[in-house]
């Protein structure tokens, strides 16, 4: 079977949260999420805020709490046990990010504290470096502020240009127009996978592929992906990938930059200070070896050991096979629901999304239909969504946008499209 255009194979029916013929037991799984069981304003929380952060299971707060109350110490600096305990967990956990994105080494694997530091990084560190006047930085109309403004900013730096990729009406990315706008001036591409503004799904494979074609570096903004589907880095050719913990039922505060050995043994440091040495003397400071290079001063040690078991619950406990079928489930079922609101317009209707439905209602503003929402335990995210860009070129200056998850079961959507009603009714 195929979800998102990938083709899914169902695996190990004796995972945790299964139903007796191995499909997705979504109570079962709520009940490991204790934020679930709140009430908001006195009614039943409904959470369809995830694509802004998700909500954390049992095993990501217990691997906290365990750091906290049974091993807090430092890493990478103490003989004493403590420090060895957490210094083996921070790094079984650069490990089990290796295997999460199919890196080569695991010394492909920086950890920062989130998608904006990691594309910071790569921009500072990376990219100024090799930019002349005129050179440009290709990127697309689908990009958060946060794949947007740094390049802005070496731009202003260095006199290079920054050109974006266009889309369609529906929220597509015109491929054959972004192979035109690929050129010899062309020094750099960065494009997200996943729009968190409205869901499309980004072709990347062949995004990638027109980058390595033409070699032209590109960073992958894996942000809004990691929680929906698996990354295959031997596969997808990217050069760097960047991707937060806390849209992946982790920390927040903690992130990861995934980039090619070479590419980062030729990058200097950004950051300075312990640990990112070998030798330090007033006279000449040795930098340490890729990744510690990158990773200067005491790093967030209890959220990156959390990070993970947020892996291991989506890997192991969940698997990417139960999340396509069930969000893809969920998504059908949204829109049709939502479709069926009279004056509620769907902005983006790309032709693969993840679970994200932008929308506005009839002239009501977005802000008071996320006030009324809330009224009725419904959260949601109102605004331009760290994507002013996008939202300008659908002619709106914000949407409401429920973005749903596999903690999200069918009395969810109910709960959304009643509450709408509502809104309609008050500003009848
Ligand atoms: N980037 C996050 C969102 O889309 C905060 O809501």
């Amino acid at each position: 079977m195929k979800v998102w255009g990938i083709r899914i194979a169902m695996v190990d029916s004796k995972r945790k949260y299964s139903n007796s013929d191995g499909t997705l037991n979504i109570q079962s799984l709520r009940s490991d999420f204790p934020v679930l069981s709140r009430s908001i304003r006195g009614k039943k929380l409904v959470y369809l805020d995830n694509a802004a952060t998700a909500l954390k299971p049992l095993r990501v707060i217990e691997s906290l709490e365990r750091y906290y109350r049974q091993g807090t110490a430092n890493i990478h600096r103490g003989v004493h046990l403590l420090s060895e305990e957490a210094t083996t967990a921070y790094e079984q956990v650069r490990d089990i990010v290796a295997q999460f994105v199919q890196a080569s080494d695991q010394k492909e694997i920086i950890f920062t504290s989130g998608t904006t530091a990691g594309i910071n990084l790569v921009a500072m560190s990376f990219v100024k470096p090799m930019l002349s006047p005129g050179d440009e930085i290709l990127i697309s109309y689908l990009e958060h502020h946060a794949n947007i403004v740094p390049w802005q900013m070496l731009c202003e730096q260095t006199g290079a240009k920054l050109k974006i990729m266009p889309i369609s009406e529906s929220g597509d990315i015109d491929m054959d127009q972004c192979q035109a706008m690929i050129n010899s001036k062309t020094k750099f591409m960065s494009v997200s996978w996943v729009s968190n503004a409205i869901g499309t799904v980004n072709p990347i494979d062949d995004i990638v592929r027109l980058a390595n074609g033409a070699n032209i570096p590109i960073l992958v903004d894996a942000a809004q992906a990691v929680a929906h589907f698996p990354v295959n880095l031997q596969r997808l050719k990217a050069d760097f990938l960047v991707f937060s913990g806390h849209k992946l039922f982790g920390p927040t505060g903690v992130g990861v930059l995934f980039g090619r050995t070479h590419h980062l043994e030729s990058m200097r440091p950004i950051f300075g200070g312990g640990d990112m040495i070998k030798t330090v003397s007033f006279e000449k400071t040795v930098y340490a070896d890729i990744p510690a290079r990158f990773e200067a001063g005491t790093p967030p040690i209890a959220d990156v050991i959390a990070l993970g078991e947020a892996i291991k619950f989506v890997t192991d406990d969940i698997g990417f096979d139960r999340i396509a079928i069930y969000e893809d489930h969920l998504l059908k079922l949204a829109t049709t629901a939502l479709r069926a609101v009279s004056g509620l317009r769907i902005i983006g209707n790309a032709k693969i999304k993840v679970p994200v439905v932008s929308f506005i209602l009839d002239n009501i503003h977005a802000h008071d239909i996320g006030s009324i929402l809330d009224q009725h335990g419904v959260a949601v995210r109102t605004g331009h969504h760290c994507a002013e860009p996008l939202l300008k070129f659908f002619g709106v200056p914000a949407t409401a946008r429920a973005s749903f998850s596999i903690i999200n079961d069918e009395q969810d959507v109910e709960a959304l499209v009643r509450s709408l009603l509502k809104a309609k009714e008050l500003f009848a």
